[in-house]
């Protein structure tokens, strides 16, 4: 199932023609389709509870996609937040998260954040080193309250990833070495200020196997029952996110129910409430970038296609050599072989090379699919470029719902020091 899909010809999302948008509001622009994320959102709920798995929390993982719009939908499907930044959790709140299911997660969790989430009172805190959950108690102790926590365990497996995007290995920055963690939640869990309550992980990103989280989900298990040995009360478990999704034919994620049922299997003795932290799988089919093209350039091998988006759009080509298939919102029935680049100008601002395409020419107007996720979120403005917009569609409307800032904003922010005026 997907909402962008052709409609006489013409790409729409959902019932909105993506020419339409293109007229209203100009390319390049992300458009998200409402219905695509309540559906990941459910499916993603109904593979774990029909498994079995029911004594869950949902934490949309926001840095995905951290959209006003996008986190009020979520929340609206009963999804908290996974958040790393103040300013992830001043968004999740504005957006209509209750602070009680807001988890905070993050290496470097400044003394301001940690404030602010207490003060804020979040439901949860992943530490991630020992030093933070001291200074984490003793701000709490000031208060009067006892933050909630959880330890970030590092379990150290391979998760078959972009190694940019891998995170549960022992060399990665994330959580504390498993052969630690015993001790250090010992010392932790004698604190005043934190009522220390179980273990987080989180392996990476884009995993397309189960069996590199099923390893680390059953260290963590191993690790739960040693807790327990001594005395601790280990009532939550947080699995983390990283769940892989489509991008290219031939890519085969683990469904939702596969994914539930290795769940259901591995935690069966447990007896915790379960958190998980999706945001891919929520997001990434759920927006493409709307792109126009400007030039289509002879080249030596394959013509260059130039579109308006660039690497400040869409990093993640240039950053982890990643695919997004690109349509064209009113193909001609033609195909050619090309590469796909921007104006930036950088060799790197290249989104394909030598791949088969369906034939534009100026002016057309084209897709780069599964863009929802780590897309708009990771746009710059780099050559003075403006910020990219976004539109979310549901049914026959849409809104912008995040403006183009233009440059002229953008520079209004910078200014000359008085021994450079005049
Ligand atoms: N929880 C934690 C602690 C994380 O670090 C992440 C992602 C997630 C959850 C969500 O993981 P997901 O379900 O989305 O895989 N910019 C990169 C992805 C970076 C992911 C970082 N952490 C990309 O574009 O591929």
């Amino acid at each position: 199932m997907d909402n962008f899909t052709p409609v006489d010809g013409a790409l729409h999302a959902e019932g909105v023609s993506l020419s339409t948008i293109a007229d209203a509001v100009g390319t390049p622009v992300y458009v998200y389709s409402t219905a695509a994320f309540q559906r990941h959102a459910r499916a993603f709920r109904d593979g774990l509870t029909g498994a079995g798995v029911t004594r869950i929390h949902l934490a949309y993982a926001i840095k995905a996609n951290p959209n006003l719009a996008v986190l009020r939908v979520l929340a609206n499907e009963g999804y908290g937040a996974d958040v790393v930044s103040g300013g992830e959790m001043m968004r999740a709140l504005a957006g209509g998260v209750p602070a009680k299911d807001i988890v905070f997660s993050g290496v470097g969790k400044t003394r301001e954040e940690l404030t602010a989430a207490l003060d804020a009172g979040i439901g949860q805190f992943n530490l991630e080193l020992e030093e933070e959950g001291e200074v984490l108690a003793a701000l709490a102790h000031a208060r009067g309250i006892r933050a909630p926590a959880t330890l970030r365990v590092n379990p150290d497996v391979d998760a078959g990833t972009h190694a940019k995007i891998s995170t549960g290995r022992k060399e990665n920055k994330f959580g504390v070495p498993i052969d630690q963690a015993v001790e250090m939640y010992g010392r932790l869990a004698e604190l005043d200020g934190l009522a220390l309550h179980g273990i987080a992980i989180h392996i990476g990103s884009q995993l397309l196997d189960l069996a590199p989280l099923e390893t680390a989900y059953r260290r963590i298990g191993a690790l739960i029952a040693e807790l327990r040995k001594f005395g601790h009360f280990i009532t939550r478990v947080d699995l983390g996110g990283g769940l892989g999704v489509i991008y290219k034919a031939g890519d085969v994620p683990p469904s939702a129910a596969d994914y539930g049922a290795m769940v259901a299997r591995v935690t069966r003795d447990w007896d915790v409430e379960l958190m998980f932290e999706p945001g891919r799988l929520i997001a990434a089919n759920a927006g493409v970038l709307l792109t126009k093209v400007i030039w289509v350039k002879p080249g030596v091998i394959n013509p260059y296609v130039i579109v308006d988006a660039a690497m400040n759009d869409l990093a993640r080509p240039a950053l982890y050599d990643a695919w997004h298939d690109f349509v064209a919102v009113r193909p001609n029935g033609g195909r050619m072989t090309a590469n796909i680049a921007g104006p930036v100008c950088e060799s790197g601002d290249t989104f394909a090379m030598g791949r088969e395409i369906d034939e534009v020419h100026s002016g057309d107007l084209a897709v780069f699919r599964g863009a929802g996720a780590y897309g708009a979120t990771m746009a710059s403005t780099y050559n003075s470029r403006a910020l990219v917009p976004e539109v979310l569609v549901d049914g026959d409307r849409f809104a912008v719902v995040a403006d183009r800032i233009q440059p002229e904003t953008i520079l209004a922010a910078e200014r000359l020091p008085d021994w450079l005026k005049g």
